[in-house]
């Protein structure tokens, strides 16, 4: 089998194949681990048991499938011990099987047990996985295994892996949230009117594939003038205008009040007022809560403090047909005083959303370890949309 690149896009079967070789298990493991929560601290991550064999080699041939699974969330069973489960429930004998699994088994004890230690307790005789998990507290699994005789195969379609994992993998290597920077602004860069008005500078085509977005991101956070001037609510909603079922945290960065009859205050995720200028505090913050993927979405004077920090991963540039001529910019002065100083960014994608266009880049010094934009985009949010991709604008 070839290893072709698994797109976001790539159709979910939802029926249960009969039998895989190990390298459509592992695919088939990568499907199943889409199913899982973009959001949230743990990474997504799917399991396929294949009955024994695979001394042969990843792509040689194909063998029953004797249980699937993914993980579900923070809290709920691992992909693997899903997989197990799964196995068991349909009467399967899983000793000497072989396990597909999309991330590296954890040896650790968190909210759940070691996977590790789940494989081994059944017998597992192989394990093949696609990403070593990076996160020293749960690595040391294939190791383990190795030392009690499995046989352990890694790095097996790991480009598909490491795209599944997204922001989470990011976070994890950095030690703190991945950050994507939203800027919605006029072909000139402008991201109010002169006397402050802003809504709306995009398209409703752009705002809704926006809240998709939102509904898979941790945190969104925006500064105190934002507050002030718009009085966003910052929630995720559905093309009704409906509330996600996932509603980010809402973080507020800045010394000045939320006024008590603001909408941050209603009915969406839980409001969190860092009281500082200090990006870096902001994350440190995040972090201790398990956010592992923020969302900036301004204003000028939020986005200019993170970029100055060199604290954005990603950027999502939502550039409207529409001309303004004064207005705030999108990014506040980054104190650059000539061209050689200028924050260069690497496109990574252009999506066209209705008559508006979403760069997504990623700034040169920030360059993710994949050429792939990290954040999982949502696609053909909006019928009509021209191009698959995410986008936003200013949205409160
Ligand atoms: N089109 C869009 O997508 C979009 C999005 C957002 C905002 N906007 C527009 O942007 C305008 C507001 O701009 P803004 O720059 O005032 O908004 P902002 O960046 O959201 O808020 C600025 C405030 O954040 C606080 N702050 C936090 N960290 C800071 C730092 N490192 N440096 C400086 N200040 C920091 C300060 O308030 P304290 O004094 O309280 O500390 C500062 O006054 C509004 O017109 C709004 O409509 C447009």
């Amino acid at each position: 089998m070839s290893n072709e690149r698994l797109t976001d896009a790539t159709p979910i079967a939802s029926l249960r194949p009969a039998s895989l070789t190990e390298l459509g298990a592992m695919r088939r493991a990568v499907e199943l681990a889409r199913r899982g929560p973009a959001h949230g601290p743990n990474p997504r991550v799917g399991c396929v048991i294949l009955a024994p064999g695979g001394s042969d080699g990843p792509d040689a041939a194909q063998r029953p499938v004797l249980g699937e699974g993914w993980h579900r969330g923070a809290g709920t069973a691992h992909a693997e011990v899903a997989a197990l489960a799964d196995a068991q429930a349909l009467g399967a004998d899983v000793r000497g099987a072989t396990a597909v699994v999309t991330l590296e088994p954890c040896d650790h004890t968190g909210r759940t047990g070691p996977c590790s230690i789940a494989l081994l307790g059944v017998g597992i005789g192989r394990v093949v996985i696609s990403v070593a998990d990076p996160n020293l507290t749960a690595a040391g699994g294939a190791q383990r295994l190795r030392d009690a005789g499995v046989d352990v195969v890694e790095g097996v379609l790991e480009e598909q892996g490491i795209g599944l994992l997204g922001a989470w993998l990011l976070a994890i290597e950095r030690g703190r949230p991945f950050v994507t920077l939203k800027l919605a602004a006029s072909l000139d860069g402008r991201v109010a009117a002169a006397d402050g008005t802003s809504r709306w500078i995009t398209s409703d085509v752009a705002r809704a594939h926006a809240h998709r977005l939102r509904a898979e991101i941790d945190a969104i956070a925006v500064g105190t003038g934002t507050v002030l001037a718009d009085d966003p609510s910052l929630t995720a909603r559905t093309a009704s205008g409906e509330l996600t079922e996932h509603q980010p945290l809402r973080v507020v960065v800045g010394m000045r009040d939320v006024p008590a009859g603001a909408r941050l205050r209603g009915p969406g995720g839980e409001l969190l007022h860092v009281r500082t200028h200090d990006p870096a505090e902001v994350l440190a913050a995040l972090s201790a809560l398990g956010v592992r993927h923020l969302l900036v979405e301004g204003g000028p004077r939020l986005a200019a403090a993170f970029l100055g920090a060199g604290l954005v991963d990603e950027v999502h540039a939502y550039v409207a047909p529409v001309l303004l001529g004064s207005g705030p910019s999108a990014v506040a002065d980054l104190g650059i005083g000539t061209i050689a100083d200028a924050v260069r960014l690497v496109p990574r994608e252009v999506v066209h959303l209705g008559p508006d266009i979403l760069l997504v880049a990623t700034p040169a010094a920030a360059t993710p370890t994949a050429a792939t934009p990290h954040t999982s985009l949502p696609r053909n949010a909006v019928p009509g949309t021209t191009v698959p991709g995410t986008a936003s604008t200013k949205e409160n």
